[in-house]
């Protein structure tokens, strides 16, 4: 569906929310470009894992601060999976950021001052035309104060856990419950608590807890907020 007066859609929220589900589907409905913010911080920390910056019990923050400049990352679009795939350094890394060892050591990674300042400089060139559904944690305080519609996505901790769960399952990981409902749960406390950007409701987003709500169901919730600002 195309309309004319194109608009930024920040989409923010706890992680495991479906956020990264919903934008998708709104991005494919408006004919949007979908950014995932999340990736690239997932991409940082591949990139820190590989050079030997961090690991579960170090983390040397100026050797990765002062490599920033030899990382560089960009979206590729899939047409067949119908969305962009992360890339760092020219490799496709899609796959690889999601595993249980990455999102161990992101919610570390994305509270470096220096690592956020060169992704949200990116992120807001990419909203430069609008037209773009973005997700991740700032984007409706920090990346795009002035975006047209925020959503605040949320639901109960083990509700997201189940799902990221069945996801890894999916996918061939080899994780337990517990494991994950952990992750789900320090990452909360650190993306949260962080000095820099933490995660916090902006004034003017909607608020939609979708523990109770199916894929579509969120969709139809969220979309009728979408039209409501572009028919209007
Ligand atoms: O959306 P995700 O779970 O893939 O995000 C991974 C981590 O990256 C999350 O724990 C916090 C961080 N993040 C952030 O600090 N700011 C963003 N805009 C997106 C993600």
């Amino acid at each position: 569906m195309e309309f004319s007066n194109k608009i930024i859609i920040a989409i923010d929220g706890y992680s495991s929310t479906g956020k990264s589900t919903l934008a998708k589907k709104i991005a494919k409905k408006l004919g949007y470009i979908y950014v995932d913010t999340g990736a690239m911080y997932r991409a940082v920390s591949l990139y820190a894992l590989q050079n030997d910056f961090i690991s579960k019990d170090k983390f040397d923050k100026n050797s990765l601060v002062s490599n920033l400049h030899n990382i560089e990352l960009h979206f590729q679009y899939n047409p067949e999976l119908g969305y962009s795939e992360m890339f760092l350094n020219g490799k496709n890394v899609e796959s690889e950021i999601r595993s249980l060892e990455i999102s161990n050591l992101v919610s570390t990674i994305a509270t470096v001052t220096e690592i956020r300042q060169k992704l949200v400089e990116q992120q807001q060139k990419m909203g430069i035309n609008k037209g773009i559904v973005m997700d991740g944690r700032d984007i409706g305080t920090v990346v795009f104060p002035n975006a047209k519609l925020k959503i605040f996505m949320t639901a109960s901790s083990e509700k997201r856990a189940q799902r990221r769960y069945k996801e890894m399952i999916d996918n061939g990981e080899n994780v337990t419950y517990e494991s994950v409902l952990e992750n789900v749960n320090t990452r909360d406390y650190i993306d949260t608590n962080r000095n820099d950007s933490p995660l916090i409701k902006a004034k003017d987003a909607i608020e939609i807890d979708n523990s109770e709500l199916s894929v579509v169901e969120t969709f139809e919730k969220v979309y009728q907020q979408v039209l409501r600002k572009i028919v209007l």
